[in-house]
């Protein structure tokens, strides 16, 4: 299974890919993961991505390109793999589906998770992330059990700094102007399904498994 998952910051790409990526036994890639972890690490990509982060504007294509090859080359996605976040601009599908088609890997399906921006700004400015395992809660929508401690393995939760409200803003015009346009890229080809991204964890969680279903 080789799956994409599109939509705003905020749809709950990261929620529902934990759940799939158990599910289907596919590991989960989030380039969001990947560069937030080497910015904590003081890597060099980290150093490059993270003044991007936080103004809330995309890596440079040609940094996520490298990063995503190396990652991609890795045993563990051989057998399939969930992308969620990448690829977010036109360049970054067009050179994915270049290597794609060398390891004879073709994706089967690009979920579009369709949530208004009004949703998603309450989503974002309500997240809390985990410092330890890197679970994800929402103050009011899913809080965890004691104010500021992780349910799963007692870390410490934070506000990621680009959910702040002026830059989630940002984020969600960055992703009209860059990420969008890979809608017409991905129908194109056949590979768009649209999910309503609104409703509980599970009921969208039902939504993706229906889809999914057709493709296992
Ligand atoms: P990234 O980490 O990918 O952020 P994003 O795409 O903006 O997505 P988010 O993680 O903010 O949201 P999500 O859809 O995963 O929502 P979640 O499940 O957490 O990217 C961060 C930055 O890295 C980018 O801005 C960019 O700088 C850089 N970057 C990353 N990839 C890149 C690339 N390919 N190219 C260039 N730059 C790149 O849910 C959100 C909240 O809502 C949570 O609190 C959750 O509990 C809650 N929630 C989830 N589902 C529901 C529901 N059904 N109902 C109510 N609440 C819900």
């Amino acid at each position: 299974m080789r799956v994409i998952l599109l939509g705003p910051p905020g749809a709950g790409k990261g929620t529902q890919a934990v759940r799939i990526a158990e599910a289907y036994d596919i590991p989960h890639i989030s380039t969001g993961d990947i560069l937030r972890a080497n910015v904590r690490e003081g890597t060099e990509l980290g150093r490059k991505a993270k003044s991007f982060m936080d103004a809330g504007d995309l890596v440079p294509d040609d940094v996520i390109l490298g990063m995503m090859g190396e990652r991609l080359a890795e045993a563990d996605a051989k057998n399939g793999f969930l992308f969620d976040g990448f690829p977010r601009t036109v360049p970054q599908a067009e050179a994915l589906e270049g290597l794609l088609i060398e390891r004879g890997q073709p994706i089967d399906v690009v979920l579009r998770m369709v949530v208004d921006a009004r949703e998603v700004v309450q989503r974002l400015t309500g997240r809390r992330t985990c410092t330890g395992c890197g679970a994800v809660f929402h103050e009011a929508y899913d809080p965890p059990q004691a104010a500021g401690v992780c349910d799963k393995c007692g870390g410490k939760l934070v506000q990621r700094d680009d959910d702040a409200e002026d830059v989630v803003l940002n984020r969600l015009e960055v992703y009209r102007r860059s990420t969008e346009p890979l809608e017409e890229f991905y129908w194109g080809r056949g590979l768009l399904r649209d999910v309503e991204a609104v409703g509980t964890v599970d009921e969208v969680g039902g939504r993706i498994d229906t889809i999914l279903r057709e493709h296992a």
